[in-house]
């Protein structure tokens, strides 16, 4: 990482804020107790999480000291209300290691990838980005042929950190704290955290931003992305160039998820599953299969609570260069020195938006696409905050297709 010392120290803050907020929560539990007139099941729910807290708190330092990350709690006033959790996507842990027979959630979602593979399909060097606990990373190895090394990407520590010893043959002890148990003794089950096998050969946990992934271009056959496109990058339209850095020519891109996306994410970006295909498709990747098909998300066995979501499950080859498909002429592309042409229709066009008339209007088939955002930021008719010239090409895109060309 390149801000790595950055980010131990936000997460040393962050390791402080967990525990200052499960040492309150402990002390409103024991408040509870004594003021309340409870049933007997009441009580004991409250209990075993009084008991439970402090043990959670030491497991989780615990995990965390081993290597070499202690609570920062130097600026405990600083610390902003809702600080990022230092345990987020702590269920997935669970999910991945605790819950089966009763719940398994990973096994459907190996099989949907392993049934949209082509026949000959061969995972070869595979990088996963956002891997989560790398539980599907794991039994992906297992299940599909070919791997020679499998690169699990996540920013997230903790996951990883669990996933490590059960990497070396180790069972953990965890605690999961439903926040709606479905009985009075789930609200604080202490849990038992094991691989039923080894790691598949080859599998390997690295600490970095899968949005640009320290690893040599076109170094991978496979690139997966499960659960990722939605929930990590602002704009799911940048990860397939991206995706085309790191895969060698005719490697696979698999990607497995919903389209369920974080209140931070404009609608603009917030793609629907037939809206990413077309990207995909337009980034110089061709589909061999997919299914899309809704699937329990989440669903513990100790909550009385579970989602359900349509997962997009699709395998691409990506397009050699020589093959790819640019849709796209040279005059769009960032920084062009080519002039935009004096389109077919044009003159008749009609535009759907006054920007996009005003863009259409400065065509006179001499001018770039700078050219035209120069004068329009001159005009005051678009602010030069620098993404001006990104929306002169949306404009341009917009017009270029409705002019018949996409
Ligand atoms: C919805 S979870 C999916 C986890 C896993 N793929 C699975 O299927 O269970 C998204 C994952 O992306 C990770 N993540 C978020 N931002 C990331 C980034 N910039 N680079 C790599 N991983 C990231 C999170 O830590 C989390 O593990």
């Amino acid at each position: 990482m390149t801000d790595a010392q950055a980010r131990l120290e936000a997460w040393s803050k962050q390791l402080a804020a967990f525990v200052a907020q499960t040492d309150e929560a402990a002390q409103r539990l024991i408040v509870q107790l004594v003021e309340e007139a409870l049933l007997t099941a009441t009580r004991a729910r409250l209990q075993a999480l009084v008991d439970g807290l402090p043990v959670h708190r030491d497991r989780i330092l615990e995990l965390f000291a081993s290597v070499g990350i202690t609570p920062d709690s130097s600026s405990a006033d600083e610390l902003p209300a809702t600080p990022e959790s230092i345990l987020s996507y702590y269920s997935l842990i669970h999910r991945d290691w605790s819950w089966a027979p009763e719940v398994d959630e990973v096994t459907p979602s190996v099989e949907a990838i392993a049934k949209i593979v082509p026949k000959d399909f061969r995972l070869g060097r595979t990088l996963v980005l956002g891997a989560g606990t790398a539980r599907l990373a794991w039994d992906l190895g297992h299940r599909l042929p070919g791997a020679e090394e499998i690169v699990a990407v996540d920013i997230n520590p903790l996951p990883f950190l669990v996933t490590e010893r059960l990497m070396r043959g180790e069972t953990l002890q965890l605690f999961e704290l439903a926040g709606h148990p479905r009985k009075s003794t789930f609200g604080c089950k202490d849990l038992a955290v094991a691989a039923s096998r080894p790691p598949p050969p080859g599998l390997r946990l690295v600490l970095a931003d899968g949005l640009a992934p320290p690893v040599v271009p076109g170094g991978f056959d496979t690139v997966i992305t499960p659960w990722f496109v939605d929930q990590v990058p602002s704009n799911a339209a940048t990860l397939p160039p991206m995706i085309r850095r790191v895969l060698r020519a005719g490697g696979s891109w698999i990607n497995h998820g919903p389209f369920v996306y974080p209140k931070s994410t404009k609608a603009a970006h917030r793609y629907c599953a037939d809206e990413f295909l077309e990207l995909i498709d337009q980034a110089g990747f061709r589909r061999t299969a997919l299914s899309y098909e809704s699937v329990p998300f989440l669903a513990s066995p100790a909550s009385s609570q579970g989602r359900t979501e349509w997962v997009l499950t699709v395998h691409t080859r990506m397009l050699d260069v020589a093959n790819a498909v640019s849709r796209e002429p040279a005059w769009l592309g960032p920084g062009s020195a080519v002039a935009v042409p004096l389109l077919d229709g044009l003159s008749t066009y009609v535009a759907p938006h006054p920007a996009i008339a005003a863009v259409a209007k400065l065509i006179d088939g001499e001018r770039t696409v700078t050219d035209v955002t120069r004068a329009l930021v001159e005009a005051g008719d678009i602010a030069d905050d620098g993404t001006a010239e990104v929306a002169v090409r949306g404009c341009l895109k917009v017009l270029w297709q409705a002019l018949g060309n996409a």
